[in-house]
């Protein structure tokens, strides 16, 4: 096969016809030798500055689908064509927008903990859509604590490890009531906020209080795409939200998006109600409220609100930087008791990697 070595990169088409330019430093720091690597644990031990900023192999070569390359000092590295193949592929995102026609997914509570098959096929599906709900989740208080070992470890938050959501007429948040709650995602007043929610229902026998959630990334991506000024605002001026009580203080300064290396949107943070006043003086308040307006009136549009019940036994799981959640108002004539905890995003994602590792092992 043809290759090139230029001043800086090993040029070369690999089988399969993808073209690759493979920079020399980048093809130095990734030996996989065992001399670069440390055996017992795969990590990398090899120390980039240890080899001049103008490396060059003196020998490149590409057959059967390895690139070997002999380096100044006679060190030798070989790269298997499919690995090489493997980190080009396509990091697309899984995330698939959603409006008020969504429902998440329905899973059985014991097949998603005890079967690994249906566990994999629920984290696909929290991880494309950002909500998925548990069903015939047993209503004991603290089971969430069972949902470590699949999306887990559970994060220690601020307040409380499991927060009660009850009326409680000395509740710090506006969740201790039984006033309408518009979407929002928790803990808004921390700099990283728990990146997956879990909201356990035990006991629902109120008329009203139906749950609503909303996607977003969809309603952030809709209003660059038509106001692309505001966007860039929302996404350059901090905001500062803070969520207290007696002895506790949460409190900190962020812009309400953030976008990825991709410049796709990764967060969202949306808390009118632990929103603090900001300084008026500084730069760009006047373009940020109207921004501001027309995120709030996007987010809380009929078109984005995806309206169900939870009842008990149903654990509605959400992507706390993607998935907004609300609650309409209820009657607070019979008992309404609902658990929340909140774990990490890509420790549900790592969970699946296992999973599928086991699952193909059984397969062999
Ligand atoms: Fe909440
Ligand atoms: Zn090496």
């Amino acid at each position: 096969m043809p290759l090139q070595v230029t001043s800086d990169s090993v040029n070369v088409t690999l089988e399969g016809g993808r073209f690759v330019s493979l920079p020399h430093l980048w093809l130095r720091d990734n030996c996989g030798c065992k001399d670069c690597r440390i055996e017992q644990t795969m990590e990398k031990r090899f120390l980039l500055h240890s080899v001049p900023l103008d490396l060059i192999p003196k020998s490149a070569r590409y057959e059967n689908d390895v690139l070997n390359l002999i380096w100044p000092d006679d060190h030798e590295t070989a790269y298997a064509g499919e690995d090489i193949r493997a980190l080009i592929g396509s990091q697309a995102s899984s995330a698939r927008l959603w409006g008020s026609e969504f429902r998440p997914k329905y899973v059985d509570y014991a097949a998603f903990i005890n079967d690994d098959a249906s566990a994999a096929v629920a984290i696909d599906d929290f991880l494309e859509h950002g909500a998925i709900i548990l069903a015939d989740m047993p209503t004991e208080p603290n089971t969430l604590e069972a949902l470590s070992s699949r999306v887990g470890p559970m994060r220690e938050m601020p307040f409380a490890r499991i927060h009660e959501v009850k009326l409680d007429p000395t509740g710090y948040n506006v969740a201790h009531t039984a006033l309408p709650l518009p979407p929002h995602n928790d803990f808004a007043s921390m700099s990283w906020p728990p990146s997956i929610q879990a909201l356990h229902m035990l006991a629902n026998s109120c008329p009203g209080g139906e749950s609503v959630i909303v996607d977003g990334w969809a309603v952030a991506e809709a209003l660059r795409r038509d106001e692309p000024d505001m966007f860039d605002v929302l996404c350059k001026v901090p905001v500062t939200h803070r969520m207290f009580s007696d002895n506790i203080e949460t409190l900190s300064s962020n812009p309400l998006i953030r976008t990825d290396s991709e410049n796709r949107v990764c967060h969202l943070r949306f808390s009118n109600q632990l929103m603090q006043p900001m300084n008026p003086l500084q730069p760009r308040v006047v373009e940020f409220y109207r921004a501001f307006r027309e995120l709030s009136r996007r987010l809380l549009h009929k078109d984005a609100r995806a309206v169900f019940r939870l009842e008990a036994g149903h654990c509605l799981l959400v992507a706390g930087h993607r998935v907004l959640h609300a609650r309409e108002a209820f009657e607070p004539s019979g008992e309404r008791h609902l658990q929340d905890a909140y774990f990490e995003h890509e420790c549900m994602r790592n969970h699946l990697t296992v999973i599928r590792r086991r699952l193909a092992q059984v397969k062999e």
